[in-house]
This record gives C-alpha cells, structure tokens and sequence, in this order.
C-alpha cells in the first residue's frame, strides 16, 4: 500500500478510537514513558503537544514538567519545519497555525532539537523491524529528526494496531529508536 492509502486507512482506524480508549492509551504510555530511568533523567524534551486522534501527550507533557525537565515542544514553520518553544505549563500554549497549541515564549529556532536529551514525536505507524515512521505527510518531524545524534532515545507514540510490517519508505524518511504502545516500550533496533 502505498503512504497515502496507508495513512487514510490508520487516520480512519484511529477515528474509531473511543474518548475513553484515547484517555486509556494516554495513561499507559505516559506510564511506561515515565518508568524509564532515561526519560526520569532527560533534562531537555523535545515533545509534542497532541491534537484529535493523536497519542494524547498532554499528561505527560505536564508530568516531565513536573519533575523538573525542560520541555519545548514544536511551532510549525511556514515552510513545514519545526521551529521549538519551551512549555511553562498549562498557560503558556497558545493556538497556532491549523489550531494546534504551540509556546508563546520565545523561539528557540529549528537546531534547539539538537539538543534535546530525548525526543518523543507522533507518528500514524512505525516500521516493526526498520523503526521507519509513517506521519502526516508535512515532512516536519523527518527535517526535525536529522538534527538529532545517533545516541538520543527518540520514540513516536503509537496506538495499537500502528506498529507495522512492510511500511512504504522514501529515502528521506527518518526512523526512531523505540515506540510505545498501549502495550508498552518496544525497542526497535
Ligand atoms: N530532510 C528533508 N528536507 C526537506 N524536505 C523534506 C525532508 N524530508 C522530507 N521532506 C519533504 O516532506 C515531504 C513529505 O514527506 P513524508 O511523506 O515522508 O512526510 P511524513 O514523514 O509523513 O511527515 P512528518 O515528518 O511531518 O511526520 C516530502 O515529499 C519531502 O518533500
Ligand atoms: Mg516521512
């Protein structure tokens, strides 16, 4: 299949998500998220601040903050790449381009990614066997994560049925350590 059908298929999976089974996901990936030593530790977070169908992120955006981590999450740039703010908690986002919440403090440019301790981005599926991910077809996260080093634990959230065989891949198209699933952390190469 290729990006496109795949994508309408998974957004279509996903709008069959209940409001309940969305927060049930959120709670157990924000869970397994937070009972790893190196997320406990990360002292920069690059995440993203969910919207819709997404692996809801807002609890756990609000714990890492919590415990201490400085968190910046993405603003969506006129040309599709993905400039970054620091969140201050529950006041400090704002609607920005197609709704989404974004920062209002200063930006920190596109290289801030670069040096983040781990980086949790969404994703509509992830190759099992390659970690190759699957998004929404901006090429946003693909820019972002090519400013990422090789030793930074980058995970994509995943509800079940995402992680996948076979993903159609362009050569542009970044992969990521590991996923979470409601099932838990799966490790992927
Ligand atoms: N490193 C890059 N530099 C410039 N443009 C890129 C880069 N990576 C991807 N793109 C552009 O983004 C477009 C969409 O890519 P793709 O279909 O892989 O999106 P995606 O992976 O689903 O989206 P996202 O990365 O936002 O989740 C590509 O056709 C390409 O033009
Ligand atoms: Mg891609």
């Amino acid at each position: 299949m290729d990006k496109l059908n795949l994508r309408r298929e998974l957004s279509s999976a996903r709008a069959s998500l209940s409001p309940e089974q969305l927060r049930a996901n959120a709670i157990k990936v924000r869970e397994t998220l937070l009972d790893q030593p190196w997320v406990q530790m990360a002292g920069l977070v690059a995440c993203y601040w969910s919207t819709g169908t997404e692996p809801e992120t807002h609890g756990l955006v609000f714990a890492l903050w919590k415990h201490g981590a400085t968190v910046v999450l993405p603003v969506l740039r006129e040309d599709y790449d993905l400039d970054w703010a620091v969140y201050d908690g529950p006041d400090s986002l704002a609607p920005g381009r197609f709704g989404i919440m974004e920062p209002v403090d200063t930006r920190r440019g596109v290289d801030a990614i670069r040096t983040a301790a781990l980086v949790i981005v969404p994703a509509l599926a992830v190759d099992r066997k390659t970690g190759v991910r699957l998004g929404r077809g901006g090429g946003s996260y693909d820019r972002a994560l090519t400013r990422v080093g090789p030793n930074v634990p980058t995970v994509a959230l995943l509800h079940d049925g995402e992680l996948i065989d076979d993903l159609p891949a362009e050569p542009h198209d970044r992969h990521v350590r590991f996923a979470v699933t409601p099932q838990g952390l799966i490790s992927l190469m």
